[in-house]
């Protein structure tokens, strides 16, 4: 009797479902679904179940699926249709018409609250107004006397791994990283470099790879859920949080006090040169209309961190690995500091950087093979019809897939899984979004230029001092694994060597340690 009850209970519910899921359904005749199949209630979820290294791989394949399917493929995530979208004209079109971010990631808000990253639009909309002029160019000039100054305590770090083997260098540019992210956004020195074991850093590595465990595991997006199945890390989570918040409003009230106590309001010509001023000081003084409040610009300084520390980390990391793969191509960039700065050991200024055309680059086509963000998602919140004339529905959820386009044939020819940076010098691009590591649109990273100062600020000081040695390299494409971000497998292991010009230095300075630059 029961399980009749309950059969008839399952038809009626797949015949609900089937009904209220029509138009996506409908949708699936023009933007195929994936070739694995979907099963009852979980649609497609499973295939991202495994390792990090198994769900960059199902990125990689849906991408694949797409392109040969003219751009486009879905899957579905329970009774909702993604699209995967792999060919750069639909993603720029796609990029600008949907901001709205879908709710597959809201369990970030629990750190980030209404921060303008994941943010709803309305919400989002007058933050980035406000946050947006901080970033002129004129400010992150102003910058890069601390990206110099905190390279130059990473290579100094480093200077202990160099010549013996292979290591991990991941730790070293997170640091850095870290650092330079917490002065420029707050004002602050956490040291990360010199004090690892730093409870802000702790807290902040806790959450990362929290949300990165959540990310993977639909089942554990509901709060509830989390608490239920995963006491321990949600109570670490909670803990974690709690420290950071604490941490972020007692810095961000005291500067509160002294700006009004002050009462300086700079106009920008007559901002003390020495003095760095953060994005945080820059926030408070910009008066006005829509100024933000306490808990906003907690908010928007998380988001600043987060967004900005280990994401450029990877980027520079990504880089020294292809150097290493490459040495021809690190012999041209080491030339290319030579001709720059000739046999000085000086800070690099905001002028060095337009002058290192070639790093610049070996950058890009870095970031084009190994975007550090490889996907991200939006919400379609009502129908759209493409450029091509397939018209998707609202409710589904988007999957820009950057690590697909970025490697797309049709835009960057037979070569795309080639690494060779002059790609970037020789030819401009066949699409202003065939290449977005950094996203596209009104919405799209608003660190970008910030981004390319700070891992080019790092590589040049880096790269002047060691050369990164063949060891340990392998041949063919890296292995990448996927978290919130993409990382390498083998954690961005190399070999550093000083450069002979210093290890004479070294040499000859020995006695006189004190006259070491670094
Ligand atoms: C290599 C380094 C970086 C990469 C690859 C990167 C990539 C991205 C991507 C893909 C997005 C999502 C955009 C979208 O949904 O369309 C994003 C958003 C964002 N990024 Fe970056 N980013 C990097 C560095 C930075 C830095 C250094 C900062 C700040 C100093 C930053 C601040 C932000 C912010 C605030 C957003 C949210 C923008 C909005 O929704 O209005 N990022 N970034
Ligand atoms: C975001 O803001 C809305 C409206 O002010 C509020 O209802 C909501 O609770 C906020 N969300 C978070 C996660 O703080």
């Amino acid at each position: 009797m029961l399980w009749k009850i309950a059969l008839i209970l399952i038809i009626l519910w797949a015949i609900y479902s089937r009904w209220t899921r029509r138009r996506m359904i409908a949708l699936t005749s023009k933007v195929l679904t994936m070739k694995s199949p979907a099963l009852p209630f979980i649609g497609h979820s499973y295939i991202f179940l495994g390792t990090d290294e198994d769900r960059m791989n199902v990125f990689k394949r849906a991408g694949k699926e797409a392109i040969k399917n003219g751009g486009l493929i879905s899957h579905w995530r329970g009774s909702q249709l993604f699209i995967v979208v792999a060919d750069p004209v639909a993603a720029e079109f796609l990029l600008k018409t949907c901001l709205e971010k879908d709710a597959a990631i809201d369990f970030f808000k629990a750190l980030l609250g209404n921060g303008s990253i994941f943010a709803p639009v309305p919400i989002w909309r007058p933050r980035r107004k406000m946050v947006a002029p901080t970033f002129s160019q004129k400010n992150l000039n102003s910058f890069i006397q601390e990206f110099s100054a905190q390279s130059q305590i990473m290579v100094k770090q480093l200077k202990s791994v160099a010549g013996n083997g292979v290591f991990s260098i991941w730790k070293y540019i997170a640091a850095y990283s870290m650092d330079s992210a917490c002065k420029t956004s707050l004002g602050i020195d956490v040291d990360a470099q010199l004090q690892p074991e730093q409870p802000f850093l702790h807290s902040f590595d806790n959450c990362c790879r929290i949300d990165a465990l959540r990310a993977c595991q639909p089942w554990l997006h509901n709060d509830k859920m989390f608490k239920l199945l995963n006491p321990e890390s949600y109570e670490q989570y909670t803990s974690s949080k709690k420290y950071m918040w604490n941490f972020m409003d007692k810095i961000i009230s005291s500067k509160l006090e002294v700006l009004k106590k002050e009462n300086i309001v700079y106009t920008s010509d007559e901002v003390p040169k020495a003095s760095l001023r953060s994005f945080l000081e820059m926030l408070i003084e910009s008066g006005g209309e829509g100024k933000l409040n306490a808990l906003e610009l907690r908010e928007e300084m998380l988001v600043l961190v987060l967004a900005a520390s280990d994401t450029s980390a990877a980027g520079a990391a990504y880089t020294t690995l292809m150097l290493a793969k490459h040495p021809d191509v690190q012999e041209k960039v080491y030339q290319e500091l030579r001709e720059v700065f000739g046999d000085s050991d000086r800070p690099v200024t905001a002028e060095d950087l337009p002058r290192l055309k070639y790093l610049d680059a070996v950058l890009r086509e870095t970031l084009r093979l190994y975007p550090p963000v490889p996907v991200i998602v939006r919400h379609v919140h009502k129908d759209v019809t493409l450029p091509s004339g397939v018209t998707l529905v609202e409710g589904c959820g988007l999957l820009i897939n950057f690590w697909a386009i970025h490697r797309n044939p049709k835009y960057w020819g037979e070569d795309a899984e080639q690494f060779r940076p002059e790609r970037f010098i020789d030819t401009p691009l066949t699409h202003p979004a065939a290449f977005m590591p950094f996203s596209h649109g009104p919405r799209a990273c608003i660190g970008y230029q910030y981004a390319m100062m700070s891992m080019k600020t790092a590589l040049a000081s880096l790269l002047r001092v060691y050369r990164v040695g063949e060891e340990g390299t392998t041949e063919g494409e890296l292995r990448v694994k996927f978290d919130v971000m993409m990382k390498h497998v083998d954690n961005f292991q190399v070999a550093l060597h000083l450069r002979t010009y210093y290890l004479v230095l070294f040499t000859i300075l020995a006695p006189y340690k004190s006259l070491i630059p670094f």
